[in-house]
């Protein structure tokens, strides 16, 4: 199969395609999707096989109408129609109890479903053109890091999936912020966009799941499936050098020293310079260093570096969301500098 690319001017085809039971990836605010009809299970399972995504890891289903939510989720308490009315559209996504008609394949047989309404212009026309919602997760191969840019899409997915939405980069860069307010009390599952403090301005019981920033055990079964899989993980060993400019700028000069032998990688946060290795830099802001972090860690991969030491500083709103895949991209290995 031929990975068609569609310009953002021909949405119709695109909508075509779902339309035929096909796989077309898409631009959001957050990260590019990979979609299909998600009231068609052929077609959803299609999406599994594309990624080698484990089968039972549900996926998000997409709307570009508020009106299609009744549709898709059977009940919605006070808190979660809060958080609808503050956060839709936008990098949110909010799981509820699911409508029969929802197949299996989408919510991996939960009796709950993930809704999200992305505020990109070009996916909520493209779902528009489908008329249908589309079920859709990140539109990388399973365990990379998510795509943030069309070529990003290509590498991994070319002759894989009909087609490609060719929309340019993503604004927010982290996949969004998942709430689980099927229950009484809303509970965050995944950082992103939006922040905890921010869920609480609107609802204050909200409270974040114990999984977010630890790896889950073995036997454990995490509220959100994902959580169990390792993710974002570039070729690259990553290891994130966490605290302040100078401190920092001293603990991986000594790191460069000890790892000569390699090609080495620095993501830099603050401005500092290293002559012996490739420089990316991520941004100055927690909210820049999420719009580059994925696209950056494939650039690494594609220059070949067998290591990437990572400057980050957790300062701000947005600094939980890269925290969180950071971590995961350095499978936990951190190194936190003292100002001493
Ligand atoms: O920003 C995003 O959310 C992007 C764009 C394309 O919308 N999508 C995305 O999808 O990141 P994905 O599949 O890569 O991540 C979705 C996560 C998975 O960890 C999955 O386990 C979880 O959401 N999830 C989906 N449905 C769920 C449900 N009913 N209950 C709990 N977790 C759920
Ligand atoms: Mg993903």
């Amino acid at each position: 199969m031929k990975t068609e690319i569609i310009e953002i001017n021909a949405l119709k085809r695109a909508g075509e395609i779902i339309r035929a039971g096909g796989l077309v990836a898409f631009p959001t605010e957050t990260v590019y999707g990979l979609g299909a009809d998600a009231l068609n299970g052929a077609a959803v399972k299609k999406i599994f096989e594309a990624k080698g995504r484990p089968s039972d890891n549900p996926l998000i289903v997409h709307i570009a109408d508020k009106n299609q939510i009744p549709l898709l989720a059977r009940e919605m308490n006070a808190a979660a129609k809060k958080l609808i009315d503050a956060f839709m559209p936008g990098p949110f996504t909010i799981i509820l109890k699911k409508q029969g008609n929802i197949p299996d394949e989408v919510t991996a047989g939960l009796d709950t479903v993930g809704i999200r309404f992305p505020s990109e212009k070009t996916a909520a026309e493209f779902i528009a053109a489908a008329k249908t919602p589309i079920a859709a997760p990140s539109a990388n191969i399973s365990g990379r890091p998510s795509p943030t840019r069309a070529e990003d899409v290509i590498f991994d997915m070319d002759g894989r999936i009909d087609a490609v939405i060719n929309g340019g980069a993503c604004g927010v860069g982290v996949e969004s912020t998942i709430v689980d307010a099927s229950g009484p009390v809303p509970v965050l599952l995944r950082p992103g966009g939006i922040s905890l403090e921010e869920l609480q301005s609107v609802v204050p019981e909200t409270i974040a799941d114990k999984n977010i920033m630890q790896t889950v055990s073995e036997n454990e079964k995490p509220r959100c499936p994902g959580m169990k899989y390792r993710h974002y993980a570039p070729k690259a060993r990553v290891v994130v050098v966490e605290g302040e400019k100078e401190p920092v700028q001293k603990k991986i000069r000594e790191l460069l020293e000890e790892n000569k032998d390699k090609i080495a990688g620095v993501l830099t946060m603050y401005g500092n310079v290293y002559d012996s290795a490739v420089m990316i830099c991520g941004g100055a802001t927690n909210t820049e260093y999420a719009k580059n972090l994925f696209a950056a860690l494939r650039d690494f991969d594609k220059l070949g570096a067998d290591i990437v030491f990572a400057e980050f500083n957790e300062n701000d709103g947005c600094g939980a969301a890269v925290k969180n895949r950071l971590y995961k991209a350095a499978a936990h290995n951190i190194i936190r500098c003292c100002a001493k």
